[in-house]
Formats: C-alpha cells, structure tokens, sequence
C-alpha cells in the first residue's frame, strides 16, 4: 500500500559527496565536494533550458563554428556560458576546457585548486530532433604549486579526480565517479534533487550490442571491417549482435553501461585521429567504463586514460564497453 511504497530515507547527492568526504575522513578538504555541488547546479539549469528549448525557440544554429569545426548550436553556446558561470562562481575552479572554447579559460580566481574539462552539449547534432543530449566532464586536481596553467589539463587520464555526464532524456541521469566505482543519480525536478537510484553500478560482463556508426564504414581501417562483419556473425549461442546507435555520445555510452555491450568511433582515413575528444569525451567515458569494471581503449588496444594529449582539443579512436566485447576487439584486430 502507499505507506509501504514511500522512501523515507532518500539519498541525495549532496548527502552522497559528503558521505564520501566523511569516509575519506582528514585528508578530504571538502573542496570537492563544493565543486560537485556547483556542477549539478550546473545540470539542473542546462536540464531546465533544454526543457524550454521548444518554448524559447532555442533550437537551432548559432551560425558559428567552434575550435573543432562542429556548427554550434544555440544551445551549445547557452550551455556553455551555464557551465562556465557556474564554475567560475564555486571559486575553487581555476581553469576550465570546453568544447565550445578555443583556448584554455583561466579564472582570477584566487585559491582554485581544480581544472574542469567539459563538453556542455554533447550530442547536439541531434537536439532539434529531441533526442537525448548530455553535459560530459572530468576533473582534474591543479599540479602541486601551480597557479593554473596548461600543463595541469595536459595530462594522462589517469589523474583525474572525478568524472562523469548528465544525459537529458525523459529525466536528467547523472552518473558519477570520484574514483571508487560509479553511482547513478536522477534529478526529481519537484525536489531538484539529484536521487540516488544506481548505487555501485557494475557494467555486465558481455552483451551482444554494438554500437558504432556504420555510415563511415568505406573509410574503416579493414582491420576493422572484418571485425564488425564478424558480430554480424551468429556467435557461439547461435545469435548474432544487435546493432544500436543514437548518434549522441552519452546516449550510446549510458546504454552500454547499464546493458552492456560496446561503443566505438574509429580513427579512419576521413577522421585521421578520430572525432571524439580526448578531453572532455574519451578521458571521462573512460575512468566511467573502468570504474565500472569494463574497459576503454584505443584504436590500437591501448588503455585511453594512459594517452597524454597535446593540445586541449586532441582527439583519439575509442572503444569502450563490457569487458567480453572490448577483449574480442583486441584479440581480432591485434
Ligand atoms: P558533440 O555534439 O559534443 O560535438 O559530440 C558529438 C559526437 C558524439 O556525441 C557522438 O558519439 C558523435 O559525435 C557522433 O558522430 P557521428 O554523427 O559522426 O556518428
Ligand atoms: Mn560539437
Ligand atoms: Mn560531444
Ligand atoms: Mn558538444
């Protein structure tokens, strides 16, 4: 009956960070923790615009280009200065790198001790036609004695702090992790609330989805052809894979996390390095997948969050997924 069905103990985010801040006992500072909450204000506002977007006829294009020569949408530009605002004013962010920003952004903030990669709008391409768009971000910790230079957002994967996305679908999820497991949040608009609702969560071991985006197909390493005409295959239960392919990032990376399965864009002879961005798309996925227990690599197998870029918009080739499907990837390709 309805007492039953009521939960009167809810976890929300901020109780979770700072649950996590209580475990992690003196040496936490709880900057990150005012960090987190300065994002997900950053979510619920960029999830109310895109809500809206109809009704204040924010579809469309700006009628500009960004650093990597996507056409950027309204709604990349107001996602952007959301996020931007909303860094700058938890005051414990000294720099940020955004899609939607050419050159690295440096706030006079004095005593910020964090870098944020992020990507405000992923997936936009697709925004007029509703489907689902997320905001994608990594957190880098300031190298020790740096005042905020390049140098502190030019670095392996593997020193990220935190990582994660918000995908807006029918509601807004978060998934999260600060580097020990994934939890999954959705947001109660009437609480505005984010709410705990996949606590731990584990990516299965094998799911026969795979996820990539055929149309490039003529330009795919050959390598790589045999390799997805082989789980078009019927496998060894005497099924073949099931292709899924939404178009935004986040979309075709919150399904492979919660059915499992794998994601890939190549690197092929139209896109030399790739199109996903190793800042603000590769490196988070990637901590994301591994903490989750699956894995994320490159072209040639290799860990993504070992790569160290160069410039803040490198991009690279990824595989992501459960752990069975990355692994055949490897073994058929190397
Ligand atoms: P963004 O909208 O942030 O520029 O990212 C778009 C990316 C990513 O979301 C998606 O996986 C990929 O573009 C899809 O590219 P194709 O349309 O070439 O498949
Ligand atoms: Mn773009
Ligand atoms: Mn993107
Ligand atoms: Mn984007």
């Amino acid at each position: 009956d309805e007492q039953k069905s009521i939960n009167t103990d809810i976890v929300t985010l901020t109780r979770f960070i700072l649950e996590e801040q209580r475990k992690l006992g003196s040496r936490a500072t709880g900057e990150l923790t005012l960090l987190l909450n300065s994002l997900q204000f950053a979510f619920k506002y960029i999830a109310h615009t895109i809500r809206r977007a109809e009704l204040v006829n924010l579809i469309g294009l700006a009628g500009v280009q960004n650093a990597t020569g996507d056409d950027q949408k309204k709604l990349d530009v107001i996602g952007d200065e959301i996020f931007i605002n909303a860094m700058k004013s938890s005051g414990n962010v000294k720099l940020v790198v955004s899609e939607e920003q050419e050159d690295l952004i440096v706030f006079d903030t004095p005593g910020g001790n964090y870098a944020v990669c992020c990507d405000p709008i992923d997936g936009s391409s697709n925004l007029d036609a509703g489907v689902s768009v997320g905001t994608i971000f990594g957190v880098f910790k300031l190298l020790p004695g740096s005042t905020g230079n390049i140098k502190d957002v030019l670095r392996s994967g593997t020193e990220l702090v935190a990582a994660g996305y918000t995908m807006y679908g029918a509601s807004a999820h978060l998934m999260l992790t600060t580097g020990n497991g994934v939890n999954g949040f959705t947001l109660d608009t009437n609480l505005g609330e984010f709410i705990l609702t996949h606590p731990k969560l584990k990516i299965p071991k094998t799911r026969a989805i795979y996820s990539i985006n055929e149309g490039n197909s003529h330009y795919w390493d050959p390598k790589t052809v045999a390799f997805i005409e082989s789980l078009k295959k019927p496998q060894e239960n005497g099924k073949p894979y099931s292709a899924r392919y939404v178009g935004s990032m986040v979309a075709d990376v919150h399904r492979t996390l919660l059915y499992g399965g794998l994601f890939a864009y190549p690197a092929d002879t139209k896109s030399k390095t790739g199109k996903l961005r190793i800042l603000y798309e590769c490196f988070p996925m990637a901590m994301l997948l591994e903490q989750a227990g699956g894995r994320a690599v490159t072209d040639k197998g290799e860990r993504i969050l070992d790569l160290l870029p160069k410039k803040i918009h490198d991009r690279s080739g990824i595989w992501l997924g459960s752990e069975g499907e990355v692994n055949k990837f490897i073994e058929a390709t190397k």
